[in-house]
C-alpha cells in the first residue's frame, strides 16, 4: 500500500493503516540520518518549496533538510522580505512559486484551513506546516513517531495533552492521530483555554493538572500561545505555572517512567520547570531529530508514490 493522496493537510483526513505507513517508513530514514554520509538520490530532479507566514524553526529547517539529504533541491520564501509585503495576494504568490516548477509546497499560515485552500489552487503536492489553531500533521506525526519509538505501541496508553489546549493545532493533531491508533488521550487545562465540545473528539477532558497526569505513560506539554490571545484568559503567567505548569511534583504522579514531550520552542518555567525540561524522561531533543525522518518519509511517499521504505538506498 502506498500514500495514495496528492496532499498531507491533517490526521483528521488520514486513516490509522496511513499514519502506521508513514511511522514505518520513517524507521529507514532515521538510519539514514546517523550515516556519516546523510545523502540518498531518491528525490533527485525534484523541488521543494517552503512557504511559511508564520515563524518556525524546527519545521522549516527540518522540512529543507528532509528534501536535501533526499536529493531535492529546495527554495524558500521569506515573507517578510517577498512580493507579499508589496501587497501580492496569497493565491498569486503560490501560483508564481508553482510555476517554478515546484513538486511539492510546505505551508505555513496563521488562518485555520489555509493549506486546503492552497491544494485546490496548485497541481503541486501540499504538506500542511501548521494552519492556525486546526492542525499541524507533522508535529503529531513525529510525537507519534517518538512515542512509539520508546513504547512499542499505542494501545491503551495515557498520554496527556497539557496547557493551552484552545489556541494548539498540536493538540488537535496529536488527538486524531493517537486515538485513531487506539491510545487514551486526556486533555487538561484551564477552562478559558479549553475548546467547547472537545470532548467530541473522544478524548477525556480534565481541569486539574494533578488528575489527568495520575498514572499517565505519557504528557505531552504545550507552549502557551500569548501571541493568539486576544484578552486576558488567566491572571498571570506565575499563575499558569503554579496551576498547570508541570514541575518535578506533578511528574511524580505520572508513572515513574512516563515520557515528556513538548513540540518547542519551550517557555521554561512556564508551561515546564527547567528541570523536567532537561530530565531522562524528557525526549524533546530527540522529537526535533525525528521531526527529520517523518518529513523525509512524506516527502517519499508524497512524491515518489512508494510503499514504505521500497527504492531507498
Ligand atoms: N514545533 C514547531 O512547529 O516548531 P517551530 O515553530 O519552530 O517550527
Amino acid at each position: 500500500m502506498g500514500l495514495n493522496r496528492k496532499d498531507v493537510l491533517g490526521l483528521q483526513e488520514l486513516t490509522a493503516e496511513e499514519i502506521q505507513l508513514i511511522l514505518d517508513t520513517a524507521v529507514p530514514m532515521k538510519d539514514i540520518l546517523s550515516r556519516e554520509i546523510k545523502k540518498v538520490p531518491t528525490l533527485r530532479g525534484k523541488v521543494v518549496a517552503t512557504l511559511f507566514y508564520e515563524p518556525s524553526t524546527r519545521t522549516r529547517m527540518s522540512f529543507e533538510l528532509a528534501a536535501k539529504y533526499m536529493g531535492a533541491d529546495t527554495m524558500s520564501l521569506a515573507v517578510a522580505t517577498s512580493s507579499v509585503q508589496k501587497g501580492e495576494s496569497f493565491r498569486d504568490t503560490a501560483q508564481t512559486i508553482e510555476s517554478m516548477g515546484v513538486d511539492t509546497v510546505i505551508l505555513r499560515h496563521s488562518v485555520s484551513g489555509s493549506a486546503q485552500y492552497l491544494a485546490k489552487i496548485v497541481k503541486a503536492s501540499v504538506i500542511n506546516g501548521g494552519d492556525g489553531t486546526r492542525e499541524h500533521p507533522t508535529q503529531a506525526l513525529l510525537d507519534m513517531f517518538t512515542i512509539r519509538e520508546k513504547r512499542g505501541s499505542f494501545a491503551g496508553m495515557k498520554v496527556v495533552i497539557l496547557g493551552d489546549i484552545l489556541h494548539s493545532r498540536v493538540a488537535r493533531s496529536n488527538i486524531w492521530g493517537l486515538t485513531k491508533m487506539g491510545a487514551e488521550v486526556r486533555v487538561v487545562g484551564p477552562p478559558t483555554l479549553m475548546p467547547p465540545e472537545i470532548d467530541k473528539l473522544g478524548v477525556k477532558v480534565y481541569y486539574q493538572a494533578e488528575d489527568a497526569l495520575e498514572g499517565a505513560d505519557v504528557i505531552n506539554v504545550l507552549r502557551l500561545q500569548l501571541e493568539r490571545q486576544q484578552k486576558g484568559l488567566f491572571p498571570t503567567v506565575r499563575e499558569y505555572h503554579q496551576l498547570y505548569g508541570l514541575t518535578p511534583a506533578r511528574l511524580k504522579l505520572a508513572r515513574p517512567d512516563a515520557l515528556v514531550l513538548h513540540p518547542g520552542p519551550m517557555n521554561r518555567g512556564v508551561e515546564i520547570a527547567p528541570e523536567v525540561a532537561d530530565s531522562p524522561q524528557s525526549t524533546i531533543v530527540e522529537q526535533v531529530a525525528n521531526g527529520v525522518a517523518i518529513r523525509m518519509a512524506l516527502l517519499y511517499l508524497l512524491m515518489e508514490g512508494g510503499s514504505s521504505s521500497e527504492g531507498i538506498s
